[in-house]
């Protein structure tokens, strides 16, 4: 079966291709899918200047990337067929112009497609309904009941957390030059640690599609957490890249740290699973402005200030993901992703933590860390294989849900 997929829950506008088949199942998820095509367009630069997300930004360049980047991903996939006519007929369009009312350049480019193009040979079309920024998630939900309509397929619905989950399928570098992608395969049950801008969470997986949330942020989350924190210390956003990478270099100097370079480690000693960042991102706040007042803020001690935070981060996941295992002794493995598995000092103190716990630790490869059209194509594989029709949805009741949890699936 081939799929078309499609992501813009945040900032990045993503649409991917990929064909699996009956023998590449492995009992629990897939140990094998043909990625025929892969297409992204990230934001980040643009949102850069408002040190976080802006939705209705957002929402405008989703509207104006989509269209391009399915061309691109279609180019990729060998399927831009060119049509000697306009390939939709002409009383369908003023369905799908109202299907887009909220997008109209997305509907202008998409009528220039259906122009020059044919119908391409895929099976259905997946997107990610939630949870995100709702804005930015109902262009690509419109999008695909467009397109839905126009070509008579049928619609999938994927979760975005759990695109995060399955994206740890992916370990090997990507490789264009062979489309056949080789998975890791899910030992259930499984733990999995989903880290990102949005979300700080870990789930049990039973089995597969079987999700139990039993710890999360009760206020910011960790990706959100470094974004802020970096903010404070006037470096670039995204800000998780950046203060890890000043916090590697003060610890490769082997300089010792101030001793008023301190922060706490919050929630690390109660029982429950949950975290919570925003007194973290407080700490760093007056002690950012104790130092500014006495003109002692530079870089060292910026560099400092990261690599404290960074410690204080691991300490807490590292402690909640011990309690989350004494509690599950029979879990096989551990997942971590989400943007902030990016991070090196947790993708190395995770890994260890696995290595001590006989588990198998898979985690994406760096590239797919980040959101991409990659993993959600992987869950609604998955969920089309474990679940066959019953994973299909009407496209015309497709909606965006901005707080989908995982653990409602
Ligand atoms: O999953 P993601 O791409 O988007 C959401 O769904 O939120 O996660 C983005 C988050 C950002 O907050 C970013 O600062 C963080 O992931 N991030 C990192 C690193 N790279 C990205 N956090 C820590 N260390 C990194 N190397
Ligand atoms: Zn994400």
């Amino acid at each position: 079966m081939k799929i078309l997929n499609i992501e813009t829950s945040c900032d990045e506008s993503a649409i991917s291709i990929v064909e699996f088949k009956d023998e590449y199942w492995a009992g629990e998820s897939f140990k094998q899918i043909d990625i025929l095509g892969d297409s992204l367009n990230s934001q980040a630069e643009l949102h850069a200047e408002f040190g976080g997300v802006y939705p209705n930004l957002a929402k405008r360049e989703h509207s104006k990337n989509l269209v391009p980047i399915l061309t691109h991903a279609l180019l990729q996939a060998d399927m831009l067929l060119r049509a000697p006519k306009p390939s939709v007929e002409k009383e369908k369009l003023d369905k799908i112009k109202e299907i887009l009312q909220r997008e109209p350049e997305l509907y202008a480019k998409l009528l220039i497609f259906f122009a020059q193009y044919e119908k391409p040979p895929i099976d259905a079309i997946s997107v990610v309904v939630g949870p995100g920024l709702a804005p930015a998630l109902w262009v690509g939900v419109n999008f695909a009941r467009a397109l839905a309509f126009a070509w008579n397929l049928s619609a999938v619905k994927a979760n975005h957390m759990e695109g995060h989950f399955y994206s740890a399928q992916f370990k090997n570098p990507l490789n264009f030059e062979k489309e056949e992608y080789l998975l890791e395969t899910i030992d259930y049950p499984a733990i999995a640690l989903l880290l990102s801008g949005g979300h700080t969470e870990i789930v049990l997986a039973n089995e597969s599609l079987k999700y139990k949330k039993f710890g999360e942020t009760l206020d910011d989350a960790v990706g959100e957490a470094y974004d802020k924190v970096a903010r404070l210390l006037e470096l670039g956003y995204p800000g998780g890249p950046e203060i890890s990478k000043l916090s590697d270099e003060f610890e490769k100097s082997n300089k010792e740290k101030d001793e008023r370079i301190k922060l706490p480690r919050p929630k690390m000693r109660d029982e429950d699973l949950n975290f919570s960042f925003s007194g973290l991102k407080t700490a760093v706040l007056r002690l950012v402005q104790d130092l500014q007042k006495e003109g002692n803020l530079n870089d060292d001690i910026k560099s400092q200030i990261a690599y404290e935070f960074e410690l204080a981060v691991q300490d807490v996941v590292l402690s909640k993901l011990s309690k989350a295992f004494e509690q599950n002794p029979s879990v096989k493995t551990l997942i971590f992703a989400g943007g902030v598995s990016a991070n090196r000092r947790l993708r190395d103190a995770l890994g260890d933590f696995a290595k001590e716990h006989s588990l198998k630790y898979l985690l994406p490869t760096k590239e797919l860390t980040g959101d991409n059209a990659l993993m959600s194509a992987l869950a609604s594989a998955n969920r089309l294989q474990i679940l066959r029709e019953k994973a299909f949805s009407d496209p015309d009741n497709l909606q965006a849900d901005s707080s989908w949890e995982i653990d409602e699936l």
